[in-house]
């Protein structure tokens, strides 16, 4: 599929019309939905040319206590509640992948227009969703997904749409920021922090896609796919998170001048034949203290985009959180509600450049390896010929005492990720290197 033709086939209810909506999902963020969808109904309705009308609220429990809602408006059956003939806009925000699948594919395929927060979802199937979208000629939109309250999609999908992205680089994930911002700046305990994440409503269900980076890599295939308009799924896109990284590491980093983000960096790079090739991938990075990244603290996102004729662009705000996952929705409801009331379609996806995707080995990185090493003469030497045998140049090396060895933190400048991993696991095996405190890649100033 390439694009969708606007207008084609929805003429549109007419103005004044009102336009049903199906809450799938009432946790932190389909509460947030509704009572803002409730407090601002007249200007949404303003906005719309037609009132929004809830038909009901599917959870998977319906016998608890729940603030907000009117008891007859909750089921338990989300699919009979999308059936129903007077519901035009369909909002997932249940989350995960098998069951939100299905409930999405059948709004999609019964006409409605699907309004989702489930970056799981469309980064896992975004190919079948957005053909399903097609086929009804509905919308399928996903703002909240990527950055919750920061508008991203839709600056990639529209504003720059006449543009040539060249990278997409940025905090994606609050509950990391928040954990990793706490550790950096008070030494606070990583596991006290996740608890304290999750309380606050930032952390997934299952908050092991925040730490191991799947929400992160989810985010970047979306970010990706429409970057380069290329299917980028999230099986694309290579993940490191921060279960590994240490008190230790954020000191180490912290005397180097630098700071510890879970970056989630998306570009085009050029691969050893000369061809366009995509490379996306999640892991902890190390950046420099006055790197704009850098001060981007607590729960926070930033997305960073450089495009060739608009430069660079950033993206910053609430990451995270019932509210600003709330606005994200509800503006992508009120664009869906006008098209039903005066017809057409929003943006499809686009993915005619299909590029390929590099393979993590083949993408450009730097690294900054700590390591105890044996304090006497030629070790230094020893070491910077294993990196220079790879063509690896190094940019600095520090050393330190530590009891009878010596530390030692060498940075790498740019080289391939498959010959930088290949030098540390040889510097594994050489008598001279004690133990390997940490490897973590390093991003450009
Ligand atoms: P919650 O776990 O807080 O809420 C999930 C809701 O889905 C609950 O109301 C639950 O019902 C309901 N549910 C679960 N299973 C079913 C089912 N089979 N049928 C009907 N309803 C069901 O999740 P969040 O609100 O935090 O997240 C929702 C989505 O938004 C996820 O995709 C998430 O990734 C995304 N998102 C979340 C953000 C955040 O900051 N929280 C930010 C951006 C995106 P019950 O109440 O009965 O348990
Ligand atoms: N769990 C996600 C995060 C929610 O921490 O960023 C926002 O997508």
């Amino acid at each position: 599929m390439t694009s969708t033709s606007e207008n084609s086939f929805n003429p549109g209810k007419g103005p004044g019309s009102p336009v049903g909506v199906a809450l799938l999902g009432y946790g932190t963020v389909g509460s947030e939905v509704l009572r803002l969808m409730t407090e601002y109904a007249g200007e949404l309705e303003h906005r719309i040319g037609g009132p929004l009308v809830l038909k009901g609220v599917a959870v998977s429990d319906t016998s608890k206590p729940r603030a907000g809602v009117a008891p007859e408006l909750l089921t338990e059956d989300a699919f009979a509640l999308i059936a129903r003939d007077d519901v035009d806009i369909v909002v997932e925000v249940i989350g995960g992948i098998d069951y939100a699948r299905q409930v999405v594919l059948a709004a999609l395929k019964a006409g409605k227009s699907v309004v989702t927060a489930n970056k799981a979802l469309v980064a896992a199937h975004s190919a079948e969703l957005d053909d399903a979208a097609e086929a009804s000629n509905v919308d399928l939109y996903y703002e909240a997904a990527v950055a919750a309250a920061i508008p991203v999609v839709g600056p990639l999908r529209r504003s720059l749409a006449g543009d040539q992205i060249q990278s997409v680089m940025g905090i994606v994930n609050g509950t990391t920021n928040f954990i990793l911002d706490a550790m950096d700046s008070t030494g606070a305990n990583y596991d006290d922090m996740l608890a304290e994440a999750t309380r606050l409503g930032y952390a997934e269900a299952d908050p092991t896609a925040d730490v191991e980076g799947h929400d992160a890599a989810s985010k970047a295939a979306i970010l990706a796919s429409l970057a380069f308009h290329t299917r980028v799924t999230i099986d694309d896109v290579y993940c490191e998170g921060i279960s590994s990284i240490t008190a230790g590491d954020i000191d180490a980093a912290k005397q180097a001048g630098h700071t510890i983000k879970l970056l989630a960096i998306c570009e085009k790079i050029t691969d050893k034949d000369g061809n366009q090739a995509i490379s996306a991938r999640v892991h902890p990075t190390l950046i420099p203290r006055d790197h704009p990244l850098a001060s981007v603290n607590k729960s926070f996102n930033a997305v960073f985009v450089e495009a060739e004729a608009a430069g660079r662009l950033m993206f910053y705000g609430n990451g995270a959180g019932g509210a600003p996952t709330a606005s994200a929705v509800l503006g992508d409801v009120v664009g869906a509600a006008r098209n039903k009331v005066h017809g057409g379609r929003a943006p499809g996806a686009s993915t005619y450049a299909n590029l390929p995707i590099a393979d993590f080995g083949d993408t450009p990185t730097r690294y900054h390896v700590d390591m105890e090493v044996v304090d006497r003469v030629g070790v230094l030497a020893e070491l910077a010929s294993l990196f220079s045998d790879r063509g690896i140049s190094l940019r600095t090396i520090r050393q330190e005492e530590v009891g009878e060895h010596a530390r030692l933190i060498v940075v790498t400048h740019s080289a391939l990720e498959s010959d930088l991993h290949a030098t540390v696991e040889a510097l594994k095996d050489m008598p001279v290197v004690k133990e390997i405190n940490s490897v973590i890649r390093l991003e450009r100033d």
